[in-house]
């Protein structure tokens, strides 16, 4: 099998792809996780970019993050990310305190003092499955290991309480800690790919042959 993520072709990984097609299929009836742990440079991202194009051509909605380490301090940016394209329809969908806590961590309203990350959590919870009423829903995160903590917190809590048709696909550095507890929240429902070197020949002979 063959896909492309932002115009190159993803080689010689046939089988983490059939896992991403079956794992897909399975999202629409109940609620999944597709993890990908391995060593930096492995191919991790690649195969999430794969898992959101299908996702994007199956028809699901798909809400992306991709943190990186410089702004591991920032309270909610990976959460801003995940949410800014769809805050503005899913916002008054919410009742009004959850409304005002997740707009608050999202900056559409002004900044509170103490803002409750029960609140924020249950509110981001309530937008999921708001958005999930739709159709399948997924949520890609990549490099978990460096998303901010109030982010991750209200994540966490979600993805213990994901609903039917919300699949998490994301990437985790191998040996890092997950901050949304993935393991914890989805049980054996989490399914875990650990993206290895290309079989046979050099990989990086592989990757420059397929651009
Ligand atoms: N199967 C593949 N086919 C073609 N190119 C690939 C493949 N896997 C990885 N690459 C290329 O190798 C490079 C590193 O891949 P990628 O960014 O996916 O690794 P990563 O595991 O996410 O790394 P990091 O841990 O640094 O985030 C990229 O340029 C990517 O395009
Ligand atoms: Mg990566």
């Amino acid at each position: 099998m063959t896909t492309t993520v932002g115009g190159g072709a993803v080689v010689r990984r046939e089988r983490e792809l059939a896992a991403v097609e079956s794992w897909l299929g399975a999202v629409p009836d109940g609620c999944a996780g597709l993890l990908f742990t391995g060593e930096p440079g492995i191919g991790k991202t690649t195969l999430w970019g794969a898992a959101i194009e299908r996702g994007h051509d199956l028809g699901a909605t798909v809400l992306t993050a991709r943190a990186v380490e410089s702004e591991l301090p920032l309270g909610f940016a990976a959460l801003g990310d995940l949410l800014g394209e769809v805050a503005d329809d899913v916002l008054p969908q919410l009742s009004a305190p959850l409304a005002g806590a997740l707009g608050a961590a999202l900056l559409r309203t002004p900044p509170r003092e103490g803002l409750d990350p029960y609140a924020v959590g249950r509110g981001l919870t309530e937008a999921l499955h708001q958005l999930s009423r739709y159709g399948p829903l997924l949520l890609a995160l990549d490099d978990l290991q460096w998303l901010d903590a109030p982010s991750a917190r209200a994540l966490a809590f979600a993805v213990r309480r994901l609903g039917k048709g919300t699949g998490i696909v994301a990437t985790l550095r191998l040996d890092a800690s997950d901050p949304v507890e993935l393991r914890l929240g989805l049980g054996g429902r989490l399914s875990e790919i650990e993206v290895k070197a290309c079989p046979s020949e050099l990989s990086m002979t592989c990757f420059a042959r397929a651009v």
